[in-house]
Formats: C-alpha cells, sequence, structure tokens
C-alpha cells in the first residue's frame, strides 16, 4: 500500500528547501565568524543563534516530508560566501538572503495550492511568518545601524551598535500583534 501522502513534485521543492535552510544556516555561521574575528562579538552571538534557527527550519521540513510519506534527501550544499567588506555589507547581504528565503517560501505555498495538498500549504505557512519576523530582525538591525552611521559608522559607534546586539531579542514584534496600548 502506497502510503505517501505527498506528490513527486512537493517532495522535491521540500528538499530543495532543505537544502536551502542549510546552506542559510553555513551564511549565518560564517558571518558569526567573521564577526566575531573583527571583535564584533554581540553580533557574533546574534549569528550563532540564529544560525541554529536555520537549522532547525531544515529539521523541520526534514520531519515533514517523512510525517507524510516522503523521502528527505540531504544534498552537497554551495560553498558560504565571501566575508562581507563591513557592518553595512554584512547585514544587507542577510537581508538579501532572508528575501531570497521568502520567495523559496512563497514557491512551495503556491505549488501547494495550485495542488491544493492543503496540508503543504498549511505548512509553509509557519514558515511565511517566520519569514515575515526574520526579514523584520534584519531590517530593524538595519535601521540601527543607519542611526549608527551605516557604513560610515566610527569604531566607537559600531561598538556601542554591537554591545547592544548581545541583548537584541531573536524575535520580531509582529504587526498582527500590534495594539492601541503596545503599538
Ligand atoms: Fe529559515 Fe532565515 O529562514
Amino acid at each position: 500500500m502506497n502510503t505517501k501522502r505527498i506528490s513527486d513534485s512537493i517532495e522535491k521543492i521540500l528538499n530543495k528547501q532543505v537544502r536551502q535552510e542549510a546552506e542559510a544556516a553555513q551564511i549565518f555561521l560564517s558571518y558569526a565568524i567573521w564577526a566575531e574575528d573583527k571583535g564584533y562579538s554581540g553580533t557574533a552571538d546574534l549569528l550563532f543563534r540564529h544560525s541554529g534557527e536555520e537549522r532547525d527550519h531544515m529539521m523541520k521540513v526534514i520531519q515533514y516530508i517523512l510525517q507524510r510519506g516522503g523521502k528527505a534527501k540531504i544534498s552537497e550544499l554551495a560553498a558560504p560566501p565571501k566575508d562581507p567588506k563591513n557592518m553595512q555589507d554584512c547585514l544587507e547581504k542577510l537581508f538579501q538572503h532572508e528575501v531570497d528565503n521568502t520567495k523559496a517560501i512563497y514557491g512551495i505555498a503556491n505549488m501547494a495550492q495550485e495542488e491544493k495538498d492543503w496540508a503543504t500549504w498549511n505548512f509553509a505557512q509557519w514558515f511565511v511568518k517566520e519569514q515575515i519576523e526574520e526579514e523584520t530582525l534584519v531590517m530593524d538591525l538595519l535601521d540601527k545601524l543607519k542611526i549608527a552611521g551605516g557604513p560610515d559608522a566610527t569604531d566607537e559607534s559600531l561598538l556601542i551598535f554591537d554591545r547592544e546586539l548581545e541583548q537584541h531579542s531573536d524575535e520580531a514584534d509582529m504587526a498582527r500583534d500590534a495594539s492601541v496600548e503596545n503599538p
């Protein structure tokens, strides 16, 4: 009896996402090491934690494929990118990476909708929300860096920026949770 509950095309796009999340974990890890090496320990902490989150995302997709009777695949990963030029470059590249990942998630949701695979569509919605949070988190960091001087930030203002990141929450506030009391 065939108990596979996802199509071959859904299985394939989900396995592509497994790779995407694993590569994201590697990219965050390589940028965390860059930050630590430069002495930005607060930034490094945040990026190391975020790398772990990306790995958790990978595990979620693997577990979902298996739960639906599919076969998860671990594939070869692209080499991590070169070190960023500076903090501005680092955050801009991370933002672009999150936007690319959002597009990949939308691709899964679109395919699930076309196939009327509502289980996968529902699964993808968790990631849609997560991507809003992750894009917001990096946008917030870019805003903070802009106040610190952006690409022209001095060592002193970068030090303050970096110290603040040490205590920065890994979660961004969601617009959907805003209220008059708590805008
Ligand atoms: Fe797993 Fe940053 O998305």
